[in-house]
């Protein structure tokens, strides 16, 4: 029998998010399209910013460029960090009653200053592209038609696209944010999955993350999803965007694709990293997302559709 020499180890297939991002967006393009055709309607998604955050700034830059790239239209509010509330309270009502404006999404987090919890209910539910307003949390729950925030939601449309069977499977989600965790549970349970949601509390977490045939990391910590957190063979979500700036981090992480990191940091100063330790997660898993690549493509495409779903049901179309 042969043995298999290090370079040939098996490695996790890549569940390429990027791609199935762009067949979303072509697909949204088309009922964009269809949509100015058939009803002169233009959907447009307004996106508010607070503050000088460079990583909102850059995905902020990507969602207005993916809108204007598929027709949409589009328009970035940018406020300064000093911004208050009552302000920021303002800009939204004025969003709310302007006809043109089908989507709103205020990029988080807010200065700590903000009150977020008023200024996400102040948007209108209608209007609420992220999903974030507490009508449409409820209406996941309850499995009502609402808003699903967009990257539990790409998430969901990777697993379905990618033939991945959901029903009776175990899913474990690392991390309980309003952003990722808890809708994406509501999702996987309405989709029949057995649902566990691990967090910064969980004791033994190794030995619930084991469990899992899906496992889906969502906390913001570079690594923490190691060899021994995964059953062998499983479908590993990567929703982690961490900068890594240490070249000995990198060697570490990446082991024999270490190069092409550590050139990045010498260029650019970091290279994204997600919660997953990419070198020893490869040789357990079997379907494994990249970063980049994964799921930050996805989050866009589904505010995409989010916005062109927010079009239509306000026209009743
Ligand atoms: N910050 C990180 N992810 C998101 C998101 O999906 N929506 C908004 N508004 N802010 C974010």
């Amino acid at each position: 029998m042969m043995t298999l020499c290090q370079s040939e180890e098996r490695r996790a297939t890549v569940l390429d998010g990027a791609r199935v991002a762009e067949e979303i967006k072509r697909e949204v393009a088309g009922e964009v399209s269809r949509l100015r055709e058939t009803h002169g309607v233009r959907p447009g998604l307004a996106v508010v910013r607070v503050g000088d955050d460079p990583a909102s700034a850059v995905y902020v830059g990507s969602k207005i460029r993916t809108s204007e790239s598929l027709g949409l239209r589009s328009e970035q509010i940018a406020l300064s960090a000093e911004t208050k509330t009552d302000q920021l309270l303002q800009t939204i009502d004025t969003l709310n009653a302007r006809e043109a404006v089908d989507g709103i999404l205020v990029q988080l987090p807010l200065p700590l200053a903000i009150d977020e919890s008023k200024v996400l209910e102040a948007i209108d539910p209608g209007k609420d592209v992220d999903g974030f307003h507490p009508l449409n949390v409820g209406n996941l729950a309850l499995g009502r038609a609402g808003f699903v925030p967009c990257t539990p939601a790409g998430i969901y449309e990777l697993l379905v696209r990618e033939g991945v069977s959901l029903r009776g499977a175990r899913a474990c989600i690392v991390g309980r944010s309003n952003i990722v965790g808890r809708p994406l549970a509501q999702l996987l349970l309405r989709a029949d999955a057995t649902v566990t949601i691990c967090h910064s509390r969980t004791t033994n977490l190794s030995e619930v993350t084991r469990t899992a045939d899906i496992l889906i990391a969502a906390v913001g910590r570079i690594g923490l999803i190691r060899g021994e957190h995964v059953k062998p063979g499983a479908i590993v979500i990567d929703v982690g965007m961490n900068r890594l700036t240490s070249e000995a981090g990198a060697r570490e992480l990446f082991g024999d694709r270490a190069a092409e990191r550590i050139e990045v940091i010498r260029k650019r100063g970091a290279t994204l990293i997600g919660d997953v330790h990419p070198a020893e997660v490869e040789k357990v898993a079997g379907r494994l997302t990249p970063v980049p690549g994964g799921v930050g493509p996805l989050t866009v495409a589904m505010l995409m559709k989010n916005t062109l779903l927010a079009a239509k049901r306000r026209r009743e179309l």
